[in-house]
């Protein structure tokens, strides 16, 4: 089995790339290596390649060709959500003609398998309790349209070339399942902390009087490993006969508010933090957590690891850095 991963030099993909190479397949890494490094890639080739350029569609069939690969799994995106709303073009010529280049090569090379990153942003506001699958989609963003819109090509691919595709949604995913893997871009919370807590100030919390328990946001926090073989399970899925969902959450079904993150921080590190208290953001629901029923049923994936296995994880990542 070989698997082309695009966007593998970064975060999450180098953690699928890992246990994809430990468990003995091979694979190609794609990258442009803007926000990846290369050497997180280790037991994968490594192509340097910008999916957007005029001509990484030819060159995308001609490795996916050369590799022999079975499957593709796309990483490549831009994924922050303010520079979203501020330069929405940039999300629909990256995001989406990326991804239109990556599936018109695997079509080209006939690759029946393909995962795609999506992402709770797809989600926008819901008022739930779980945010279960059959959701209407609502994005409120350019990037959350932009993973719906991919979601929907998906689809469209599987009708046209005989593909089949399953797109993960991801939830607030975090921590390290190798130090040298961790995030070191700062846009999530728990990156934000301890930034700020190297730098020796208190970290900001945006609104504490949200509808909730303590009146922090409440987050779905996946830990990164977790989520990781959740993509394993999703490959074994597509290479399987029986395929009832092609979309699916990714989570752990429990909730944790800024406050509680915080005080994981405060417990893996020894530091007490005290954080400022500063206006909501636009955009931020009171809680957005997972209903895992369906990729529990479908992949037989549940999460394993707690909130303070993926604190730790992060803390220890920082510190052996
Ligand atoms: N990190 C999260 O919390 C989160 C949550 C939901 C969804 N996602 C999605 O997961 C995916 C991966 O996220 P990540 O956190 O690992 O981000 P990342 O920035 O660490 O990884 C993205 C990788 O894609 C590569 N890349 C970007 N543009 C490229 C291009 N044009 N050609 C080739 N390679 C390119 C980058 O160099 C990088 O290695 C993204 O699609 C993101 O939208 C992430």
């Amino acid at each position: 089995m070989t698997t082309l991963v695009v966007g593998g030099a970064g975060y999450i993909g180098s953690h699928v790339v890992r246990l994809l190479s430990e468990r003995g397949e091979h694979v190609v890494v794609v990258d442009d290596l803007s926000t990846g490094f290369r050497e997180r890639v280790t037991g994968a080739d490594l192509v340097e390649l910008d999916i957007t350029a005029p001509d990484a569609r030819e060159k995308l069939a001609f490795h996916l060709r050369a590799s022999g690969a079975d499957s593709v799994i796309h990483f490549a995106a831009h994924k922050q959500v303010g520079e979203s709303v501020a330069n929405p073009e940039l999300y629909w010529h990256d995001n989406i003609a990326g991804l239109a280049t990556v599936l018109a090569a695997c079509a080209n090379a006939e690759v029946r398998d393909v995962v795609f990153s999506s992402s709770a942003a797809v989600y926008g506001m819901p008022d739930v309790e779980l945010v279960t699958e059959e959701l209407d989609p609502r994005p409120i963003n350019p990037y959350g349209a932009t993973k719906y819109v991919g979601e929907w090509m998906l689809t469209d691919a599987e009708r046209a070339h005989d593909m089949r595709t399953v797109a993960l949604r991801y939830f607030n995913v975090a921590g390290a399942g190798w130090p040298e893997l961790a995030d070191t871009q700062v846009m999530n919370l728990v990156p934000i902390v301890l930034d700020a807590l190297a730098a020796g100030r208190a970290p900001i919390v945006f609104g504490d009087d949200y509808d909730t328990p303590d009146g922090t946001c409440i987050r779905d926090y996946v830990h990164v490993l977790d989520l990781a073989e959740a993509h394993i399970a999703a490959l074994d899925y597509l290479r399987g006969d029986e395929r009832p969902h092609r979309v699916l959450n990714v989570g752990t079904g429990t909730g944790s508010s800024v406050l509680e993150v915080i005080d994981a921080i405060s417990r893996a590190t020894g530091q007490e933090i005290t954080p400022e208290i500063g206006p909501r953001r636009a955009g931020d629901p009171a809680k957005l957590v997972c209903s895992t029923d369906r990729i529990r049923g479908s992949l037989g994936w549940e999460s394993s690891r707690t909130l303070d296995d993926i604190v730790e994880s992060a803390v220890a990542a920082r510190r052996d850095a």
